[in-house]
This record gives C-alpha cells, structure tokens and sequence, in this order.
C-alpha cells in the first residue's frame, strides 16, 4: 500500500493546493493544521489532524501511527510586518517548532522534507532576476525565519542524512475556486485580494510607496499562481523520492515582474470596477523589486509555470472571492432562518 505524506499547514494557502494535487495524483495525504489561521478544512481528498507541527507528544502520536514517505511544511506565520512587531513569535513559530518538528522526523527515520522558504531570504536585491546564488540578507524577521531553517536543513541533511527540498516563493497568488481553495489571510494584507475586496466593497486601496526607483514609481513584484507552486511541490517530491536527487534550493516565480499601478490596471479591466486609488507612504520591510529567475527550477525539476499570467492569476482570484461573498450570504441568511 502505498505510504503517506504529511502537509503541515495543509489547510492554508498553498498547502490546501498542493494536498489537492497530491490527492489527485494518487497520494494519501494527512493534512495537519491548527485552523488558526484557516477556519475550516472541509474537503474528503485529505485525512485531517487538528494540531500544532510543534507538539512533539501529537508528532510522536502521527509517526507511530502512520508511515510517512516525505513531510511538506507549510505551516509558518507569513506576514512580513508583523514578524517586525511580534519577532519572537515568528521565531518560536516559524524555527523552533520547526526544529521540533524535524527532530521527531529524524528519529522516526523520515528523512524527505520539502519546504516552504520565501524570497523574502534574499533581502534587498544587489541584481535581478534573483538566481539562487545571490546573497541572503533577509530585512524582515519573516525573511531571517525561512533563512534560519534553510541552514538548519543543510546541517541536518550533513549529519542525519536528511534530504530536502527549500522552494523560495516570490509572490503567490491565484485561486482554484472550482475545487473552493483560496487565499483567505485573517486579516488580509496581500495586495490582489485586498483590490478584490476593494471591487467588490468600493472601499478605497492604498498603494504602499509611489517613490519607488522602479519603472512607475510603485513596488514590482513577480506573481506566480498557487496551482503553479502546487505543481512545484509535486516535481520536488518526485525529485527527491522518486528520483533519490540531492538536496537542493529553487527559486518559484514566472521570471517577469509586475508593478502595483500595472496590476491595478488589470485588476479594473478584469472586474470592470474603477477602483478608488490612495497613494500612501512606502510599508516597512518591501524591496522595491523582487523578481525571479526560475531556470535552475524550470530544468532540474522540469518544471513550467503553466497558470500565472497575470489575466489567469486575477480572473480566478476573483472568481474566488466573489464565491466567497456568496457563501458569506448564504450563512447569514441560514442564521436568519
Ligand atoms: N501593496 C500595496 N497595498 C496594499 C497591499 C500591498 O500597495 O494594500 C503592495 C506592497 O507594498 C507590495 C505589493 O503590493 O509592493 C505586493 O504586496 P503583497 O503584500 O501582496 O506581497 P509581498 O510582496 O509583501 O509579500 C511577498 C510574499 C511574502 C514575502 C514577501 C517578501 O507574500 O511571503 O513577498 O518581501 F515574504
């Protein structure tokens, strides 16, 4: 019979599409998740296990009574100014329990993990597109988190034979509404939803810098869809156990980079809304440009990204949010009923 995967963090984001594809693939997955930060994981394609990737006694409880064939983590804290405020629960969140969590892993023989790093490591660019190569000076807590685990994963792979996987995300995006997975961040602070809910409401966006040495003033990002990451995870377990490669780092994004006026402009030409724009000042902790180079990922796990163009990104987000408008209804009208 074949073994399970372990995806912590499984019902957020980007680890509710990868255990999506994973099921579809013919993957038994176990998804493990506090619902912290996701209200509800309602989906049949997944055993769940409600808990922390932290709790060593639950850990202990899963690996004895499961055989895992590699660990995708997930499970993080992610946004970027509040690790400036609260760094320590980033820090606890983010490395401890992480280092909790592989230490369990080793001593139950689990030695394929896959991880979700940030292009956040990488600080200010000195060059763009960012090769792998380029220096790490992270500028955020977040950023020094995933830097942190990147080196701890390196020492461990040295001494316990760990074989890993760190995939540095740049900007994910995208929904796969069809299947009701989605970007839902409590509070929400990601720029593509906040114009959608600025569609859908009329309440205004505030662009975060219009000074930026960039090519219209505002930050430039490089957007990738999640069904494209999601694949990414796919590529990287089959190149680590599949395959039995080494462990390595990749870069996910599309190569090319968006500015926020541009997708502003995308956006109202998507949803046909003419949006109410503030320019404000500049968020702590943004680079001005982050864009990727992705051929390291692109021909050693052959992988493409195949969703993130920027019409494909926008239109499915919006079809996911206005799913969820009418979901919010519904429950409000069941709970006048
Ligand atoms: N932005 C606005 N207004 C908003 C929200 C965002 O102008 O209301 C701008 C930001 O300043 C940034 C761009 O839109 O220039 C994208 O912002 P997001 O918050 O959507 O995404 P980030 O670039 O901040 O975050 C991404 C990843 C993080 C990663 C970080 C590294 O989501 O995981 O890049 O800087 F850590």
């Amino acid at each position: 019979m074949q073994d399970y995967i372990l995806i912590t963090g499984g019902a957020g984001y980007v680890g509710s599409h990868t255990a999506w594809l994973l099921a579809q693939k013919g993957y038994r997955v176990v998804v493990l998740d506090t619902l912290a930060q996701s209200p509800h994981f309602p989906h049949r394609w997944a055993e769940f296990v409600c808990g922390d990737y932290g709790d060593r006694h639950l850990l202990e409880q899963l690996f004895t009574n499961y055989t895992f064939t590699a660990v995708i983590h997930f499970g993080a804290y992610t946004v970027v100014s509040e690790s400036v405020q609260h760094p320590l629960n980033y820090y606890d969140n983010n490395v401890s329990k992480t280092i909790t969590l592989l230490d369990v892993m080793v001593k139950h023989n689990i030695l394929s993990f896959i991880f979700s790093s940030s292009c956040a490591v990488y600080g200010l660019p000195h060059y763009t597109p960012l090769t792998e190569e380029h220096p790490c000076n992270p500028i955020s807590p977040y950023g020094t988190t995933k830097y942190m685990i990147e080196q701890v994963l390196k020492d461990c792979a040295n001494a316990y034979g760990l074989k890993y996987v760190a995939l540095r995300y740049f900007n994910a995006a995208g929904a796969q509404a069809r299947e009701g997975l989605g970007e839902r961040h409590i509070p929400e602070t990601h720029s593509i939803p906040l114009l959608l809910q600025a569609a859908q409401t009329g309440k205004p966006f505030y662009i975060f810098g219009t000074d930026y040495p960039t090519k219209d003033g505002t930050c430039v990002r490089d957007y990738i869809h999640v069904q494209d990451l999601a694949t990414a995870h796919y590529k990287a377990l089959l190149h680590l156990v599949l395959y039995k490669n080494p462990s390595d780092i990749f870069n996910l994004g599309t190569g090319s980079g968006l500015s926020v006026k541009e997708l502003i402009n995308a956006v109202q030409q998507i949803t046909r809304k003419e949006l109410t724009i503030i320019p404000a000042s500049r968020r702590i902790g943004d680079p001005a440009l982050l864009v990727a180079d992705p051929v390291k990922a692109m021909i050693i796990l052959q992988w493409k990204p195949m969703y993130s163009d920027i019409t494909t990104i926008v239109t499915s987000t919006w079809v996911f949010e206005q799913s969820q408008g009418l979901i919010k209804k519904e429950s409000i009208s069941q709970e006048q009923e």
